[in-house]
């Protein structure tokens, strides 16, 4: 049997090169080595848009493309939708009891986001939101997962996770697997604005599916070193975003690329028309499969993992609630 490993995406809009270069790469790469679990994690997008019911439901298929565009084979990766597979929601309510209030309030990344999200929260926080550490940790165990791959900003997310599970089998008897995360490297590709995180909704992300003409509009318009106002000016590389793209997009030629700018004999228009290229052609295979995948059969596909997904969760359950002494036999109705 295949060690298993478990990721998820918050279904809130369209995938960016962000998604790409995170995490579906580096969970593409690693499908035939392991049982890979895909979520799409619809409940916990709704603890930050449930104001948007709508924009989480259509963003769910939306991902599903995305994944599958990306490499994401669902013949090899169970991907799947969170609400579907309700035993989640129940194991995030036994986890209710094995962690504080206060340890929640002070997890570094829903520390964070709250700061952030003062608009949709004011002074205080939803019990879901607060609590939502509990939710990914469930998601995590359900499955058996021993291996997250992650942007290191969710690393505190799987360290309470770890927390958790050692509390569970302390209490309860050894039941479930303790999990390690695998940071992804490239997981933070920062906005063409220079802002330190990509997002739709922030406008400085290239979509999966954008057009070459859209990507090079965006990239036109994304912002250069500030001191380098002329062709000839020396430029600084290491405060540019064109330079940024390079680094992840034209590693090839990042010396002569760094090496002109300083020495100023490379314009910024033409560095963007470089890059512009390079982040076509990398898109390009993407929008190749995108093209030929179906929206019908692709939720056929994803009701498919989900189906799968369950049957593994509720076996997970059954061995939980036996440690738990939940184990009842109820006639079917
Ligand atoms: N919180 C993750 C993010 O925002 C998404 C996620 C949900 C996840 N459940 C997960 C990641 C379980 C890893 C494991 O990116």
């Amino acid at each position: 049997m295949k060690p298993k490993i478990l990721t998820g995406i918050r279904p809130t809009g369209t995938l960016h090169i962000g998604h790409y270069l995170g995490m579906l790469r580096q969970t593409a790469a690693l499908q035939d080595d392991f049982e890979v679990f895909l979520m799409i994690a619809d409940v916990q997008a709704l603890t930050d848009h449930f104001l948007e019911p709508q924009r989480v439901r259509e963003a769910v298929l939306e991902v599903a493309l995305g994944a599958f565009s990306c490499g994401i084979d669902p013949t090899k990766t169970t991907l799947f939708i969170q609400s579907l597979v309700p035993e989640i929601a129940e194991l995030t309510v036994f986890f209710g009891n094995l962690v504080t209030v206060s340890r929640l309030e002070q997890n570094p990344t829903v520390k964070t986001e709250i700061a952030q999200k003062r608009e949709l929260f004011g002074k205080s926080v939803t019990y879901g939101f607060l609590g939502y550490p509990l939710s990914q940790a469930a998601d995590i165990t359900v499955f058996d997962a021993a291996l997250v791959p992650v942007g290191a900003d969710q690393l505190p997310m799987i360290e309470q996770t770890r927390e958790i599970v050692r509390k569970f089998n302390r209490l309860y008897g050894e039941t479930l697997i303790e999990p390690e995360a695998r940071v992804v490297d490239a997981a933070r590709v920062r906005g063409l604005d220079g802002a330190v995180k990509m997002g739709k909704s922030l406008g400085n992300a290239v979509a999966l599916d954008d057009s070459s003409a859209v990507v090079s509009a965006k990239v036109m318009s994304a912002v250069t070193d500030p001191l380098k106002l002329r062709l000839h000016d020396a430029g600084h590389p290491e405060v540019c975003t064109v330079f940024a793209y390079h680094e992840l997009f034209n590693a090839d030629n990042l010396e002569t690329v760094a090496a002109e700018c300083r020495a100023g004999t490379r314009g910024c228009v033409a560095c963007k028309r470089e890059l512009s290229a390079h982040l076509d052609a990398f898109l390009e295979p993407v929008r190749v499969r995108r093209a030929q995948l179906e929206p019908a059969a692709t939720m056929r596909a994803l009701l498919d993992g989900t189906q799968w997904a369950r049957r593994v969760a509720r076996s997970t359950m059954a061995r939980v609630k036996r440690a738990m002494k939940l184990d009842y036999e109820l006639e079917p109705a």
